[in-house]
């Protein structure tokens, strides 16, 4: 009796199990109700009582090392499947490259001027690419024979002549979604622009025949001029650091008045030079009369500033075009 059980224990230790399906055999030859460990304790009738005590407890052992073999091989190959690590693995062998993504240069570069006008209270806003003439031109106060409107410098997508809406051309400035803001809604408006803006240059290293911008506006009862430069230099101090050097210059521009345009200081090897960043100034009567905001009530400012220049002198790129081929060898430098 002692060696049969004996032997069941040895065979119960050396059944080959690979797989689920071998694993199930072991299941069905020992564990199951009508398996080998059963059978093994209808014999104890036979057992002389004064063995029995002895006997019983050998075969519980056997009993236990089935269940145990079993629940141990399962976990096994339950391990396996889901590839877990486990002691059998090799955490050393190197794996596959993955590549990740990175940010645009001009998205890196937007992000940070979204983050500093967001602090600033303002909220983001936009408008189409497509535009019309009246938005883009007609309501921002530029006369019928202002130069943009020459065909060489905007590019006109439908051309009848007539400043209005029927006439469409890719918005050659992000100023147009002011006049969609203001006629939407009423003062108080402050808020932020961005986007894609198109003219039609030859391409160069320099110039590009689309390029970003950021637009702001803020109108309310008595904004006034300091305000706009107080913003402006909050700006260029979030921007460029606190210690930046700027000026703001008298300019000109159809829809503002009066107008101004911002240079920061630049240092590069030869020294530095003055960079214009933006352009900026007091919203123009003509444009709230063009939207039928009260311009006696409400006074406003207005900026627009190029975020490819920001994003060039931040990262020393020194020709546009590369912010636009979208090459991966260029692109993947700008891990944030
Ligand atoms: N729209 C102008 C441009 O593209 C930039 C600009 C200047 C925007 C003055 C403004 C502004 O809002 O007030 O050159």
């Amino acid at each position: 009796m002692i060696d049969k059980i004996n032997r069941l224990k040895e065979e119960i230790e050396d059944f080959d199990i690979t797989d689920a399906q071998s694993l199930e055999a072991f299941r069905l030859e020992y564990l199951s109700r009508n398996g080998k460990v059963q059978d093994m304790f209808k014999l104890m009738g036979s057992v002389p009582k004064d063995q029995k005590a002895a006997v019983g407890k050998l075969m519980n052992d056997v009993k236990v090392l089935a269940q145990e073999r079993f629940n141990r091989e399962k976990e096994k190959l339950e391990r396996a499947q889901t590839k877990q690590f486990g002691p059998k693995d090799d955490i050393t062998i190197p794996v596959e490259p993955t590549y990740t993504g990175s940010y645009h240069p001009l998205t890196i570069a937007l992000n940070e001027i979204k983050q500093i006008f967001l602090r600033l209270g303002f909220n983001i806003a936009d408008g189409p690419e497509l535009e019309d003439d009246f938005h883009n031109f007609t309501a921002l106060n530029f006369p019928p024979d202002h130069p943009a409107r020459d065909m060489q410098d905007t590019f006109f997508i439908r051309r009848n002549d007539t400043g209005s809406k029927d006439d469409l051309v890719l918005r050659t400035h992000t100023s147009p979604v002011q006049i969609r803001l203001m006629k939407e809604k009423n003062p108080p408006i402050r808020s932020i622009m961005p986007g894609r803006v198109f003219r039609n240059e030859a391409v160069t290293a320099k110039s590009y025949f689309q390029f970003n911008q950021v637009e702001g506006l803020y109108v309310d009862r008595s904004v006034t001029m300091g305000e706009l430069i107080e913003t402006l230099v909050m700006f260029a101090r979030l921007m460029y650091g606190s210690d930046v050097k700027y000026r703001v210059r008298p300019s000109f521009f159809p829809f503002t008045e009066p107008s101004i345009e911002m240079d920061i200081w630049w240092n590069n090897e030869n020294g530095g030079q003055w960079l214009e960043i933006l352009g900026a100034g007091m919203v123009d009567p003509n444009v709230f009369d063009a939207v039928g905001v009260d311009s006696e009530a409400y006074t406003g400012f207005a900026f627009g500033m190029g975020v490819d220049r920001i994003a060039m002198l931040r990262y020393g790129i020194d020709d546009i075009r590369l912010l636009y081929d979208n090459d991966i060898r260029f692109l993947n430098q700008f891990k944030l």
